[in-house]
C-alpha cells in the first residue's frame, strides 16, 4: 500500500510574527513541489498568522503543541480542544517529552487530553519515547509500551484512526544525535505491533512519524524504513529552506 508521508514541523516556543511572515513568504514560493501531507504545530499566540499566511492547497494542515483536558472554564493558561478546534487547526500534539519532563505531565492526564481532542475531531499526534538512561538499560520497549497503554487507553473504534503516533526518542531531541535507521525501525515496527495487537488499532493505517534531530541530510534514509511514516521535526522545521527540503523529500 503506498501512503503519504507526513510530516510535522513543531516550531516549539520560537517564532515572532515576522519569522512567520518571512517563513510563508518563501515556503509558499514552492508550495506547488509538495505532494505529502505537511503542517506546523505552533504556539497557540501564532495559529490565527498561520491560518492566515499557510498554505491553502488542502495539503498543510496547521495544529497546537497541547491541548486542555478541558472544554471550557476556569482553567488559566490552558487552551482548550473546542477552541484549537473553532480557530480551524487539524490537529494538536500530546505528550511531547517537553511536556512529560518539563511540565510533569503524566500518562492519566494525556489520556485526559487525547481522549477531549479527539471528540472534538482533532487528530492527536500522541508522543512517546525513551531516555538515554531507557535505553542502556534495554528498556526502551517497557517504556513505550506503558506511554501507548495508558495514554491511548479507552480510545472509541471509530476514532483510532484520528491518532498519529511519534516516535521520539528523547535523547535524540535537540540534540543533533538521530537514531540509526535500524534503530527507529525497531521501535516504529514494535509501536506498530502493539498498537494492532494489544490496542485495536489498524496496524496497516496507524501512522508513525519519527522525531529527534530529522534535517535534510537523514531524512531519505530514515523514510525509507518501512515502518516510518513521516516525521515530527523541531529544529529544522525553523528555517523555510530546510522544512521545504523535508517535504520535498517526503514528496518523492
Ligand atoms: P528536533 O525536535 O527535530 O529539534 O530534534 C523534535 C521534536 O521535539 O519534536
Amino acid at each position: 500500500m503506498t501512503r503519504k508521508y507526513h510530516i510535522v514541523g513543531n516550531w516549539k516556543m520560537n517564532h515572532l510574527s515576522q519569522d512567520i511572515f518571512s517563513f510563508f513568504a518563501e515556503f509558499n514560493k514552492h508550495a506547488d513541489k509538495i505532494t505529502c501531507h505537511a503542517g506546523i504545530a505552533a504556539q497557540g499566540l501564532h495559529l490565527p498568522l498561520i491560518k492566515e499566511h499557510a498554505p491553502k492547497g488542502g495539503f498543510f494542515e496547521f495544529g497546537a503543541q497541547n491541548s486542555a483536558n478541558n472544554n471550557s472554564g476556569a482553567f488559566t493558561g490552558e487552551t482548550s480542544p473546542e477552541a484549537i478546534k473553532d480557530l480551524g487547526c487539524g490537529f494538536t500534539l500530546v505528550g511531547h517529552s517537553e511536556r512529560r519532563a518539563i511540565y510533569g505531565e503524566q500518562d492519566a492526564l494525556l489520556n485526559e487530553k487525547t481522549l477531549l481532542a479527539l471528540e472534538k475531531e482533532l487528530y492527536v499526534i500522541f508522543c512517546v519515547g525513551e531516555t538515554l538512561e531507557d535505553r542502556e538499560a534495554n528498556r526502551t520497549e517497557d517504556v513505550v509500551r506503558v506511554q501507548l497503554d495508558e495514554g491511548l487507553k479507552n480510545i472509541p473504534a471509530d476514532k483510532k484512526s484520528k491518532i498519529i503516533v511519534a516516535y521520539e526518542p528523547v535523547w535524540a531531541i535537540g540534540t543533533g544525535v538521530t537514531a540509526s535507521p535500524q534503530q527507529a525501525q525497531d521501535a516504529h515496527a514494535f509501536i506498530r505491533k502493539h498498537c494492532s495487537e494489544k490496542l485495536g488499532f489498524n496496524g496497516e493505517e496507524l501512522i508513525i512519524q519519527y522525531g529527534g534531530s530529522v534535517k535534510p541530510s537523514n531524512v531519505d534514509e530514515l523514510l525509507a524504513c518501512p515502518d516510518i511514516d513521516g516525521a515530527l521535526v523541531g529544529g529544522a522545521s525553523l528555517k523555510p529552506a530546510d522544512f521545504l527540503a523535508l517535504c520535498v523529500a517526503a514528496s518523492k
